[in-house]
């Protein structure tokens, strides 16, 4: 062991031992968010002069920082959008990270390059896009909507004159993220209110557009409610005022692979970008975004970094780094490749449907409840409900003694002004009985 930076074997057969076994467990549903205060007499000066050694650094890891974590991958985690990552992309995922692989542009990750591609193929199929689709994995839904924005306000900037204020429009339940990119961006959001359902309409739409508008955010299954906008008609719309759609499917995306709600996306053929979060409902782990282009030249008309130092790079090829506001990169996308190629595409439809049959079984469970109101859903895996009579304290506190305690991650959210409770269905090991069975406690 010589280096500067000796590490024994044994310690690294520790830490793929633990590895292994976390894959083959999955997280503890009881650990969660610890206080500053509980966390400093441990963690505080873990950085030494002398280092601790393996030992007591990864025992840091397993001891205190992971129990100190939500468990979103575990089957009870059903709020906000959650993560249910396939063993085959986990066991990958630890495999990536050793191969360290530079995956910025073709001469640094090639091999990798054209595997993530093969998974952004499968979402251009998905979408109805032809061979000049293409597009990036980048670390997350808001890069990605910030990486299509941009190419699309390109886009439009070479065919029509300057606006005082270029514009976004999209929907009141758009993703926190449009309008955190348009402010990056220094765009007006015009902000269209959804129907009841939470779903932004053409008409809705169309009364709202302005000339400065250069793209239209259409929800690929809005984050709260799980609504799919009228993307049919958005499409129209986009062709007959000339500007970009780009469908925001950071959550809702993978329901294109279910040809039993394929139908909700109908129009999204005549979109110009989409993404897709993997890790969300697409069972890989953090972080990563599938961001695709209809035509894979408006990306890299938008993006892209020149440097002297980088004239070397070979610009035949495929380099992502054309593609979105980003230069290193890790391969991210490959574990959703991995796991695809390894299960096939076929037993990722019936996950997703699985998970799709889990959201429909609750619904029907919390309307047959009495004291319990269905209020949304499913819409695709998002349901929106409340139990009658419930004070918004009480919920609380009923939401967090079942966080607490493991048996359900059931969190509050807010619809039309009221505090309800919401559901997110990623995981196709959810027991929608054993999800009832706590439900149900509501009401007792
Ligand atoms: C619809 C939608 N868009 C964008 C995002 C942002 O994605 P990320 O958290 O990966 O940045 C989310 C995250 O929940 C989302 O649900």
């Amino acid at each position: 062991m010589t280096g500067p930076f000796p590490f024994p074997p044994a310690a690294t057969e520790e830490i793929l031992g633990w590895t292994s076994r976390r894959i083959a467990s999955g997280p503890d549903p009881k650990h969660g968010a610890q206080a500053h205060a509980a966390l400093d007499p441990v963690l505080g000066g873990s950085i030494t002069e002398a280092g601790l050694g393996a030992e007591a650094a990864f025992r840091l890891f397993t001891e205190t920082i992971v129990p100190s974590t939500r468990p979103f991958g575990h089957p009870t985690s059903l709020s906000f959008v959650a993560s249910a990552p396939s063993r085959a992309a986990l066991s990958f995922d630890a495999a990536l990270g050793a191969a360290g692989i530079f995956a910025g542009n073709w001469d640094g990750g090639a091999g990798a390059i054209h595997a993530e591609n093969q998974a952004i193929r499968w979402l251009a199929d998905l979408a109805g896009w032809g061979p000049s689709a293409g597009g990036v994995f980048v670390a997350g839904g808001t890069l990605g909507n910030l990486s299509a924005l941009h190419a699309a306000r390109e886009w439009k900037a070479r065919q029509a004159p300057r606006p005082d204020r270029w514009a976004v429009l999209c929907s009141s339940e758009a993703h926190s993220s449009i309008k955190a990119v348009a402010r990056v961006m220094d765009v007006e959001v015009i902000e269209v209110e959804a129907d009841a359902t939470g779903r932004m309409t053409a008409e809705a739409a169309a009364a709202r557009l302005t000339s400065a508008v250069f793209a239209v955010v259409a929800n690929g299954g809005a984050t709260n409610c799980g609504a799919v906008d009228d993307i049919a008609g958005l499409a129209e719309l986009a062709e007959r005022h000339g500007f970009w759609l780009h469908v925001d499917g950071a959550y809702g995306g993978a329901a294109l692979a279910d040809p039993a709600l394929r139908e909700a996306f109908d129009g999204i053929a005549r979109a110009q970008s989409l993404i897709v979060d993997p890790h969300k409902w697409l069972f890989a782990p953090y972080d990563s975004c599938a961001l695709v282009y209809a035509d894979a030249g408006h990306g890299a008309a938008a993006h892209g970094q020149q440097a002297v130092y980088l004239d070397t790079v070979d610009k035949t090829h495929w380099n992502p780094s054309d593609y979105a506001l980003h230069l290193t990169r890790r391969a991210r996308g490959l574990p959703l490749w991995f796991s695809l190629a390894v299960h096939g595409t076929a037993a990722y439809a019936a996950a997703i449907g699985r998970t799709r049959e889990i959201a429909e079984a609750l619904a029907e469970g919390i309307a047959a409840t009495e004291g319990l109101e269905l209020i949304l859903g499913p819409q695709l895996t998002v349901i929106l409900f409340r139990p009658l009579g419930m004070g918004e304290e009480a919920m609380v506190a009923w939401a967090e003694g079942h966080r607490r305690s493991g048996a359900l991650l059931c969190l509050p959210t807010r619809w039309r002004g009221e505090m309800v409770f919401r559901l997110c269905v990623v995981n196709p090991e959810t027991d929608p009985e054993e999800v009832l069975a706590v439900l149900r406690s509501l009401v007792r």
